[in-house]
């Protein structure tokens, strides 16, 4: 039965804590207008402009002269940011500041983990502090606007850009989303280190066909609005300066063409009242999509669709004019653009005060940033393995350790995509921490074995063989380069690269334990590896300081708290493969016959008639919100408060969690929901809240969640998001896979 209770309003409570749309503030309305009014088309159409600010760019200030540059990308020195607002400010007819952007993804100097990784730390002001040392660092160079935060719903690991998202969950990717916003924009959008966030992209990337890069997806309208949409709300909520439409089509509509999108659903339902971006070139690419005739008909459907400013190309400066005279594009949608872009280019304050203060010292690589930058590594590490408490280190039984593997110390590849202002030397390895660190106490034997992931000759395998001999354990530190995940690095074969799982095989065979960190931007598919090593641990592209982070985890100075945010299939095949996934009429009960087990000749629907593969079961390698820690815990007592509800209602609950081992550590709760009956099919369940809980050891905590029932709402049968009455399960647990339960009821 569904509430007759439409909830957009209400449903402001799920970002209450976090709520911060700005409201138009009339001063700058009435200033953007009085500009407008003085405004020719072509100084319009400027505004409308993103150039490219490369080593020629004095070439361009004419331009910047004449008010025909609205924006740049990629200028990388803040002299020459300083030249280029002189000329706009001081000698152009209107005096408009130019917005400076930049891909500042994980950090600009200063590398914090890849997003991915951040969202393993299941930590929001982790991933705030990120953002905001990132924008103190880029706006020193003049950088106002960055293209972050990536808050594609990903599902697939194959997609390379997998790295630059928050995962798989759109609550997660909600809640981490608003608070790279935060951080990028800071307390107040004029200040100078605040830079406008850039929420990208939109829409539907993440589900690009069979994970390759720029593919087209095809996302029904319902679960685009209860999946993929989500953060994307979430962030416009939170007062996301801009937008940015994606590559793709979904079922055959590119992103910047897509009028009911941009208009209706960004600005008309959700109110955003900032400006979008196209991607690089994705105007005139709908020309290669062939849903345009030519770059005339692309600049046409993209100005009518509300995409204001566009990246790169130049469609719009070469004909908005001849379409404005055709009557194909009215004046107002024109002004309504440059309003937009206006309108942040004075929240920022770009118009007061425009320059960069160069009498200031550089704040790059401060100590504190190298610490915060150091803590996120720390807390998104994922302990997956640990046979035999193998970690921590035990400094009574081991002396000897080899450090073997292809990232032991690459100063480049464990810093992850999009790191173009960083200066690698800053990096600090796993050898380099560990031999600092602990080098006194262990006798350390550095033998890399490959040169580099992708490395295919066994050249030092020997040399790799007989440090493992002498040690009393192996770390092996793989996984795969930098370079293989991120924008066009999508992979149809997600193994180990090179000859890495052939090194870990001979490594097997001399009996000393190995413990597995592996370096990615992505799940990799390591089910084998799994298997031959003792422990696991999964560190994503931990930043400048992932060596001293996972020195520290290694050695037990710190217990790993980090929790998977996407799910890590056991093979290729098993992709797409996510916790939250419909409930089908068929689903499997682990009671289901694998293939070794078929007997010959058996006739066909003999094995169990439920969704799962013969091969591979139905479960994954690791689900969602998995990760172990030295220590275990225990949840008990679930109580809810009021266990009948209204939809007005918040559902309050309370748990024990205790932590009974040794070593205090830090645990990720996670509250998961099961709808039981809907109008539509639902998700197994869903997470609708989380907590990173310190408990020291043998301490026993009572935590406390409350959860709107509004958050329960979904885009149901009638395409309304709406909560349904009914029946709820209610998990709260260490992981997706299991936990204690409870449930609840909505009566209206
Ligand atoms: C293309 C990428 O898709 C986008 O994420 C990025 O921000 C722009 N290029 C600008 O570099």
């Amino acid at each position: 039965m569904t509430i007759k209770y439409f909830l957009a309003a209400l449903f402001i409570g799920f970002f209450n804590p976090i709520f911060s749309q700005q409201s138009k503030d009339p001063i700058i309305e009435s200033k953007i207008e009085a500009l407008i009014s003085k405004m020719t088309l072509d100084e319009k159409i400027g505004q409308m402009y993103q150039a490219v600010g490369n080593k020629k760019i004095e070439q361009l200030l004419p331009m910047v002269e004449k008010g025909e540059v609205g924006s740049f990308i990629n200028v990388e020195d803040n002299q020459l940011v300083n030249q280029i607002q002189r000329t706009a400010l001081e000698k152009s007819r209107l005096g408009i500041p130019l917005i400076i952007g930049r891909d500042v993804i994980h950090g600009y100097n200063t590398i914090f983990p890849i997003p991915l990784g951040q969202a393993a730390s299941f930590n929001p002001s982790i991933v705030e502090r990120g953002a905001r040392v990132a924008a103190i660092e880029s706006s020193y160079n003049g950088i106002r606007w960055t293209f972050a935060p990536m808050i594609d719903i990903s599902r697939d690991p194959r997609w390379g850009r997998i790295a630059e998202s928050l995962g798989e969950d759109p609550y997660l990717s909600s809640v981490l989303g608003v608070a790279m916003v935060k951080g990028f924009q800071g307390k107040k959008m004029s200040d100078p280190t605040s830079i406008a966030a850039c929420a990208k992209h939109f829409f539907g990337y993440g589900a690009s066909e069979g994970g390759k890069d720029y593919n087209s997806t095809n996302i029904p309208e319902r679960l685009l609005r209860n999946v993929y949409l989500p953060p994307f709300e979430a962030v416009t909520k939170a007062g996301a300066a801009t937008f940015m439409t994606s590559f793709n089509d979904n079922d055959g509509i590119p992103a910047s063409g897509n009028k009911f999108m941009l208009s209706n659903v960004l600005r008309g339902e959700w109110g955003f009242d900032g400006f979008v971006v196209s991607d690089w070139g994705a105007i005139t690419q709908m020309v290669n999509h062939r849903f345009c005739k030519d770059e005339k008909d692309a600049a046409e459907i993209s100005v009518n669709a509300a995409l204001d400013m566009e990246m790169v190309t130049l469609s719009y400066k070469k004909y908005i004019p001849e379409l404005v005279q055709e009557k194909k594009i009215d004046m107002a949608v024109i002004d309504e653009a440059v309003r937009n872009i206006l309108r942040i280019k004075f929240r920022l304050g770009l118009f007061e005060n425009p320059y960069i203060d160069l009498t200031k010292p550089r704040p790059s690589y401060k100590p504190e940033f190298l610490a915060d930058a150091q803590n996120a590594a720390e807390q998104s590490v994922v302990l997956l393995k640990n046979s035999n408490n193998t970690l921590p280190i035990d400094t009574r039984k081991i002396k000897k350790i080899a450090i073997i593997g292809p990232l032991a110390n690459a100063k480049h590849d464990q810093l992850g995509t999009w790191v173009m202002d960083c200066d690698k030397s800053r990096t600090i390895t796993p050898l380099m921490a560990i031999q600092e660190q602990f080098g006194k106490d262990f006798e350390i034997i550095y033998e890399p074995g490959l040169k580099f992931s992708r490395d295919k000759s066994l050249e030092g395998f020997k040399a790799a063989n007989a440090a493992a001999k002498k040690a009393d354990l192996i770390l092996y530190f793989g996984g795969e380069e930098s370079i293989l995940t991120g924008e066009a690095h999508s992979l149809a074969n997600l193994n180990l690269q090179g000859a890495q799982s052939e090194l870990i095989t001979a490594l097997k065979k001399t009996n000393k334990p190995i413990v597995f960190i592996v370096m990615a931007g992505r799940p990799l598919i390591i089910e084998n590896e799994t298997k031959q090593s003792d422990a696991l641990l999964y560190a994503w592209n931990p930043g400048t300081m992932g060596g001293p982070a996972l020195a520290n985890i290694l050695f037990g100075k710190i217990s790993p708290s980090g929790k998977l945010p996407v799910t890590f299939p056991k093979m290729l095949g098993q992709i797409p493969v996510h916790y939250n996934h419909n409930m089908t009429g068929r689903p499997a009960s682990g009671k289901e016959t694998m293939i070794d087990a078929i007997p010959l000749e058996t006739r066909t629907l003999t094995v169990g008639c439920t969704s799962y593969y013969l091969d591979a079961g139905f479960d994954p390698l690791f689900p969602f919100g998995f990760g172990l820690s030295y220590t275990n815990f225990k949840y008990d007592k679930l109580t809810i408060e009021k266990p009948t509800l209204v939809s007005t209602d918040t559902l309050y609950i309370s748990f024990e969690l205790s932590n009974i081992g040794k070593l205090d550590a830090t645990e990720v709760a996670q509250l998961y929901v099961s709808d039981l009956v809907g109008s539509i099919a639902r998700p197994v369940k869903e997470l609708k809240r989380f907590d990173r809980i310190d408990l020291k050891a043998g301490e026993t905590k009572k935590v406390k969640m409350s959860l709107p029932i509004c958050e329960l709402a979904f885009y149901g049968m009638d395409m309304k998001r709406n909560v349904e009455a009914g029946d709820f399960q209610l998990m709260i647990g260490g992981s997706s896979e299991s936990g204690i339960k409870s449930n609840f009821k909505v009566t209206q």
